[in-house]
């Protein structure tokens, strides 16, 4: 039977602070296919994320197929808009969602992961994050720090990625990030130079193919999660994805997880350098599909 099987490998997926969204869908297909799983969580999210898990309010989603539940090998707290610890002001070290969580730059999380498990940690890294402080902004309207703020934590963020967690990669290891078409077409309220920050990942994908490592990134459909929400018209998107692509279900976090298992997995070992669709086709579609009334 040819399945996807990552036994003995282990993976970092950064960016999830809750069971809502694709990194979480990722790292639980990751599981399924038998890696152990790391995650990185965004400092200010991250105790809130440690509650639900104790909690158990996460349980039901955790549910694996055996029937075992999901479990982080380890959590880094990660702030991916910084590289080194340096690089964190000083007003944000001393905050009160930072200052005890240690190192959490990219360059932090590399050393603890060698720390916790040796030179060549790690086989699979997922990029599963995004932030645009203006999104709700036109581009036209957009400042040149809020632009380079989306740019920096949705775009640069990837390659800092690479440069520093690249070298912790064992023989075959790969990276993969999540990516939106409106880095290719107008999505209007997509603001905040998030389309932009969407064109460079895409861009970067290819080049850091050739100069690093095996890297793709997902182009996926909107689905609501806790980061698109704050886009304000996510459920419109979704809606409109739904009555206008080739396949008219509605898009669910699990079916790009398995995407995303298969890009890391040995049988994806021929990919590199892509934009791969998991949007139910729409991004093949040229016209709207014309809305029966009554
Ligand atoms: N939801 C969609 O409709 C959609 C569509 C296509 C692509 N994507 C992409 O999927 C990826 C995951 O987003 P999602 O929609 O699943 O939402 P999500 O809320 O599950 O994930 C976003 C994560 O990014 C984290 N984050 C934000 N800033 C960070 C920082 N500076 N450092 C570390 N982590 C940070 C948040 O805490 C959150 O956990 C993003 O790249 C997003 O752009 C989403």
């Amino acid at each position: 039977m040819l399945n996807i099987d990552l036994n003995g490998k282990r993976a970092l997926v950064a960016g999830v602070a809750d069971d809502g969204g694709f990194g979480f869908a990722i790292a639980k297909a990751l599981a399924e296919a038998g890696a152990s799983v790391c995650v990185g969580t965004w400092p200010p999210a991250l105790n809130i994320f440690l509650n639900m898990l104790e909690r158990g309010k996460m349980d039901a989603s955790r549910t694996l197929s055996s029937g075992s539940l999901l479990t982080f090998e380890k959590i880094y707290p990660l702030d991916a808009m910084y590289d080194r610890i340096e690089d964190i002001p000083e007003d944000v070290r001393t905050s009160k969602r930072y200052k005890d969580v240690g190192d959490c730059s990219i360059n932090g999380v590399g050393e603890r992961l060698v720390a916790d498990f040796g030179e060549r940690p790690l086989d699979i890294v997922v990029h599963s994050l995004a932030n645009g402080p203006e999104v709700k902004k036109p581009l036209l309207e957009v400042s040149r720090g809020g632009y380079l703020g989306a740019l920096s934590a949705s775009a640069y963020s990837l390659v800092s990625m690479v440069q520093r967690w690249g070298p912790l990669l064992r023989d075959d290891g790969s990276f993969v990030s999540l990516t939106y078409m409106a880095s290719e077409r107008v999505i209007p309220g997509y603001g905040g130079g998030m389309s932009s920050a969407k064109a460079a990942l895409e861009s970067d994908t290819r080049t850091l193919a050739f100069e690093a490592c095996r890297v793709n990134t997902i182009s996926a459909g909107p689905l609501a999660s806790r980061a698109a929400s704050a886009i304000g018209i996510i459920e419109k998107m979704v809606e409109y994805v739904s009555e206008n692509a080739p396949l008219t279900d509605k898009l669910t976090a699990e079916e790009v997880g398995r995407v995303a298992a298969f890009l890391s997995s040995p049988l994806a070992s021929a990919i590199t350098g892509n934009t791969v669709y998991v949007d139910k086709g729409y991004h093949a579609m040229g016209m709207a599909v014309p809305q029966t009334t009554g």
